[in-house]
């Protein structure tokens, strides 16, 4: 089969040749080529993605802490009685502030953030079974500063998420957090004394989770992709065109001189000349014909001189 190949191979002629292993050679390196560029462009759109995710974590957290340590204590002083304003609630105005951050950037739509608690205040914020095992895991590992990220999927759609535990580091948090006696009345008329009371300070029972569908990373990394492969693809059938054109000028076309000069003189011809355009491989070949040519006309001279005149 190999023999077969390469003997059909041999009997192209050059330019033919120079093409089909120029292809050859492009289509091997776009196929290793691609290979690793898809590699590398996941990858740095995962990066990309998780960058953001943790731009969403750390925005979250400041707007929290601004709340509770700037715009809690300040408004709580003027509500009345058992008044109870939403606005002095940290995680309140960190669902806001997402909103607006996703209005103000329609990338950030793609975007999912959610408080997934085991026991949470508001019941939007619920761990669902597959948030429960990560805060399990975050329970188990006890440590505060871990993160996690991965895959997963949702009715048939597969998402990256990224993960870091939660729990009250303040225990001004455990008035409206630990038990419904101690949380602002107002609270318990809107969110009731059913869930959300109980958490302790620094123990883990949530999780904050941001998630991004999983096909916005590899839209990116396709692009890309798809991109640096058009690039490859123009420079390659550049570098062939180009090949060809030098091929033609450079070494064919002398060469067909060379055999039309040497037919003509093979005929008996010996007016016509080889004519010497360069000094490389072709150059010494046409110097070569020459001197056979020369030497040639010498012998035949010679002959003609020893040959009995009748
Ligand atoms: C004045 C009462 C109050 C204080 C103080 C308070 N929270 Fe909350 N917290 C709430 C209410 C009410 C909600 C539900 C808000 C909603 O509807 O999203 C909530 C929601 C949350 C949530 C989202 C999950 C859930 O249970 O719905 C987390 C996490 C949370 N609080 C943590 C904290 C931490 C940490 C602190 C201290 C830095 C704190 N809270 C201080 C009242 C409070």
């Amino acid at each position: 089969m190999l023999r077969k190949l390469t003997k059909k191979f041999q009997n192209l002629t050059l330019a033919t040749k120079l093409t089909t292993l120029l292809l050859i050679i492009f289509i091997g390196g776009i196929t290793l080529s691609s290979i690793a560029f898809a590699n590398l462009l996941n990858y740095q759109a995962e990066i990309a993605v998780k960058s953001r995710a943790r731009f969403i974590f750390q925005n979250i957290n400041a707007v929290r802490q601004y709340t509770n340590d700037e715009v809690q204590p300040v408004l709580e002083r003027r509500l009345k009685g058992d008044e109870f304003a939403l606005q002095t609630i940290p995680s309140y105005s960190a669902r806001k502030v997402f909103l607006n951050l996703q209005k103000q950037d329609v990338s950030y739509n793609n975007f999912f953030y959610k408080d997934a608690m085991l026991n949470p205040t508001n019941l939007q914020d619920k761990a669902d079974n597959f948030e429960t095992t990560i805060v399990q895991k975050f329970q188990q590992a006890n440590n505060l500063e871990n993160t996690t990220s991965g895959y997963h999927w949702i009715n048939g759609v597969k998402y990256y998420y990224i993960a870091s535990p939660l729990a009250v580091k303040d225990s001004s948090c455990l008035r409206c957090h630990s038990s419904p006696d101690v949380a602002p009345k107002g609270m318990i008329k809107v969110y009731g004394t059913e869930h959300g009371f109980g958490w302790k300070l620094n123990e883990i029972n949530g999780a904050q989770i941001v998630s991004v569908p999983a096909n916005i990373i590899l839209e990116r990394a396709k692009q890309a992709l798809l991109l640096a492969i058009g690039i490859i693809t123009l420079v390659f059938a550049i570098a062939i065109f180009v090949a060809n054109l030098w091929m033609k000028r450079y070494v064919i076309q002398p060469i067909k001189k060379v055999v039309r000069v040497a037919e003509a003189v093979s005929t008996g011809d010996f007016d016509v000349e080889f004519e010497k355009v360069s000094k490389d491989e072709i150059g010494s070949l046409v110097e070569a014909f020459t001197r056979m040519k020369l030497s040639l006309l010498m012998a035949i001279q010679s002959f003609e001189q020893q040959r009995p005149k009748g």
